[in-house]
């Protein structure tokens, strides 16, 4: 663990919102999930280097099942919280959401985790600050977190993956 003080989750949440336009969609007006796909990233890129106060790069990111179509015109918005860090990994979960803005209606269209390493100087992995846990929901977002992180970690040294 870095010898940097912990820091809680609320010291790096962010959310990012965009206005989708024709060009983010299809022929249909539907946006694309790989616009969404996109965003996820970056929000919870961004919360993550608020926590490392490193580069990171992007070492996974999970499944992602859309919920609801997203519509050009509607802006969405992805809510970044670190959930759980390892020696040198950060998990993100990010929180997805399409608003009407005429109508005043919001729908949630997903979530999804991604998890980030943080590079020093040399591009190596090092270590992050930990997470300071702050509520029981923070505690059980953490054991999640942490079985999550052992099974993607299992997963990736099977054969053929
Ligand atoms: C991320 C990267 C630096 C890790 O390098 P590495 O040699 O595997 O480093 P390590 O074995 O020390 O692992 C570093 C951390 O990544 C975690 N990790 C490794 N593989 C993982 C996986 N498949 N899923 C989740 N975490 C993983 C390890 O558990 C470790 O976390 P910890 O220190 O908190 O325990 C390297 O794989 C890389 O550069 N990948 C490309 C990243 C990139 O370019 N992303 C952009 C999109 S393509």
């Amino acid at each position: 663990m870095s010898e940097r003080p912990a820091k809680a989750a609320s010291d790096s949440r962010v959310t990012l919102s965009l206005i989708m336009m024709p060009e983010h969609a299809n022929m249909y007006g539907n946006v694309h999930g790989g616009v969404i796909m996109k965003l996820v990233d970056e929000a919870a890129g961004t919360a993550a280097v608020r926590h490392a106060q490193r580069p990171v790069v992007t070492v996974a990111i999970d499944s992602m099942t859309f919920l609801s179509p997203v519509h050009v015109g509607e802006l969405i918005s992805c809510s970044a919280k670190v959930t759980y860090v390892g020696r040198t990994s950060i998990e993100v979960r990010v929180t997805v959401e399409a608003e009407d803005i005429m109508a005043g209606k919001k729908t949630h269209t997903n979530s999804a985790c991604a998890v980030f390493v943080a590079l020093d100087d040399d591009r190596r992995p090092c270590d992050v600050p930990g997470l300071l846990i702050t509520s029981d929901e923070e505690r059980r977002d953490w054991e999640l977190g942490r079985a999550r992180q052992e099974a993607r970690v299992t997963a990736s040294k099977r054969p053929g993956a």
